[in-house]
């Protein structure tokens, strides 16, 4: 028989209609005379009743045999329930089942199909077809697909040109490690499957398609993190001859259609901007949380004089300011925090508790010169817990942003309702890097730099400022991009500045070059995190929940035992061996 509908779209308007539905047995209840089963579909649950007594030998038989998961189908009459289920949509019906046949059997599931179940992750991604069945992974899916949707919608009505780039590809460097594939043509040469398609989608600039866009897979071999996959998505855009703040209008607009259209939230635009400065300086991150207040407070002056070395003699000294939160935290709590700090670079975390009009903790007594003016300068109000990092500004900015968004979750600081973007500017091209020990790209090396700070190029590095913005939305980094270089010799200074000499530039990126002899236009794009999109929009705190089959936090997938050996014939027609030593 022909499926009549989704089991979980019945409502009283099939009242008396006779239907067949299919699906997935969620629950069956023997009541003595009666049998109760639950129908699963992807729409929802329905309520099937068998009157032993109105049907056939068989259909007894076979709802008497049927546990969760089976596959049934089903035939009956859509009758009104005596006793309506509020909470079902399809509460107010019931099937009267005349026929019943099992289609495919299942075993006891290692877990319950149902939402809100705590199941070790390894076990969910094993199984990850059954995870799957359960309604909230069902909605994320259904949401994310609405997402691309009205992406896809928004940027063909402006003329933007869905293009596919390849997979099979050479490395373009965004700050991970590649991924790669061995060539068995061409043994001991590799392909590289793409970070993202940044070159590929600049090229298609000078090829004169003026506006790209791509729904993409990317992939980073990286340290894994929630928000953070070897394999995930962009949404790609590159345009020709627009300026950076066109390209953040046409993103805006893009965001703005979205939360329009999968939440109904109208976004007030222009969408605020911060400069890389200011961020760092107030919020002590380049992707900040703006949900809650809890700046950072520039002390150094105010400290300079006092008894206390530690303050007295650090370059920076910046505090945050926990409202009403002395009586929150113990000394071992604050202890614990102390160890959290150390993990960005802190020395220490010194603190003060506000109470009576007064300052206290062990270092009160270094500073009871300026007292007043620390409570005036702070705003300090009854229980007020305040702490301190003295270092480098950056050591201080990175400590106390990390403590402030650790602070924020444990106070309750944040309302999870809200949705706030915001455009972090006027970044810097370079970023020193401790464990390189040199200076490597904020962003990527066809960023292009400010026309006033190229001349740094060849000077001091850390001066090189970039025509670049980063979309960050509830402190998650969702996106990235910036105008491009489009001149030879520009690119060439970019490389050499980077460490590249002429031969390495040339075997690497002599093709980008290359094309920059061709009349390459002024062109820039932009890039969006898609899970990070949708996980955020799904209200859920990694993207796996909103990746089918993601990999777990070591790179694998426990369903298909990805990744694994290859057989020796594999390995012999690449010309690979593998060493097993150390
Ligand atoms: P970027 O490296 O900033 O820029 O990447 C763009 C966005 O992609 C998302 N993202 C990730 N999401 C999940 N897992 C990961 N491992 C991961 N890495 C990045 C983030 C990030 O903001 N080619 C440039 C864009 C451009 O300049 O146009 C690029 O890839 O949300
Ligand atoms: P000490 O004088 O080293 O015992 O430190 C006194 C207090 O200051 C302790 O709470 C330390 O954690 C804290 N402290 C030490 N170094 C720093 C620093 N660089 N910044 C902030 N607090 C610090």
């Amino acid at each position: 028989m022909k499926r009549s509908m989704y089991a979980g779209s019945v409502r009283l308007e099939q009242l008396g209609q006779e239907l067949t539905l299919k699906g997935w047995v969620s629950r069956r209840r023997d009541l003595g005379g009666l049998i109760f089963i639950d129908l699963r579909d992807r729409e929802g649950v329905m309520q099937l009743v068998i009157n032993p007594e109105q049907v056939d030998q068989q259909t007894v038989e076979a709802a008497e045999k049927v546990r969760s998961e089976y596959v049934i189908e089903v035939t009956g009459l859509v009758a009104q329930r005596d006793q309506a289920n509020d909470k079902l949509p399809t509460g107010q019906v019931e099937l009267q089942v005349r026929n019943l046949t099992i289609l495919s059997t299942s075993k006891t599931t290692p877990f319950e199909i149902k939402d809100g179940i705590e199941v070790n992750d390894d076990t969910r991604l094993r199984y990850r077809y059954l995870d799957l069945r359960r309604p909230e992974m069902l909605a994320n899916f259904k949401l994310r697909a609405k997402v691309t949707h009205s992406i896809r919608n928004y940027l063909d009505a402006l003329d933007f040109i869905d293009v596919e780039t390849p997979m099979l590809t050479k490395s373009t460097p965004e700050g991970a490690r590649d991924y790669l594939v061995p060539s068995r043509v061409s043994q001991g040469h590799f392909y590289a499957l793409p970070q993202s398609p940044q070159i590929t989608k600049q090229l298609l600039m000078n090829a004169g398609f003026d506006r790209y866009y791509q729904i993409v897979k990317c992939f980073r071999d990286e340290d894994l993190r929630g928000d953070r996959q070897p394999e995930f998505t962009q949404v790609d855009l590159e345009t020709s001859f627009l300026d950076q703040e066109d390209i953040q209008a046409i993103t805006e607009g893009l965001l703005a259609q979205v939360m329009k259209e999968t939440k109904g939230i109208d976004l007030s635009l222009p969408l605020p901007r911060i400069t890389y400065e200011d961020a760092m300086n107030h919020y002590g991150s380049d992707k900040p949380d703006t949900r809650f207040d809890m700046t950072l407070q520039d002390l150094t002056a105010l400290v300079k004089d006092t008894d206390f070395k530690v303050f007295a003699q650090a370059p920076a000294v910046k505090a945050v300011v926990a409202k009403g939160a002395a009586d929150l935290y113990s000394r071992k709590d604050i202890d614990k925090l102390t160890d959290f700090v150390k993990q960005f670079g802190a020395k220490g975390l010194a603190w003060l508790k506000y109470t009576d009009n007064t300052l206290a903790g062990p270092i009160a007594k270094f500073l009871t010169d300026i007292s007043d003016k620390l409570t005036a300068s702070l705003q300090l109000g009854e229980k007020d817990l305040v702490f301190f990092v003295a270092d480098s500004l950056e050591v201080a900015n990175n400590a106390l942003g990390a403590l402030r968004s650790r602070l924020g979750k444990e106070l309750n600081l944040i309302d999870t309702s809200q949705f706030n973007f915001l455009w972090v500017v006027d970044w810097p091209m370079f970023e020193w890097s401790e464990e390189e020990g040199r200076y490597m790209s904020a962003h990527h090396p066809f960023t292009l730099p400010t026309a006033d700070s190229q001349q740094e190029l060849e000077g001091d590095l850390s001066k090189v400022r970039a025509v670049a913005y980063d979309i960050v939305l509830n402190g998650y980094e969702l996106g990235g991009g910036s105008l491009r270089i489009n001149q030879k010799e520009l690119q060439e200074r970019m490389f050499k500045a980077l460490g590249f000499s002429t031969e390495a530039a040339r075997e690497q990126f002599g093709f980008l070059l290359e094309a920059m002899d061709y009349g390459f236009p002024p062109h820039g794009g932009l890039a969006l995190g898609l899970d990070r999109l949708v996980m955020l929009l799904a209200g859920k705190e990694n993207i796996r929940e909103v990746i089918a089959f993601p990999k777990n936090n070591k790179a694998s997938d426990p369903m298909t035992e990805a990744p694994s050996l290859v057989a020796k014939q594999q390995l012999e027609e690449l010309a690979l061996e593998i060493d097993t030593h150390d």
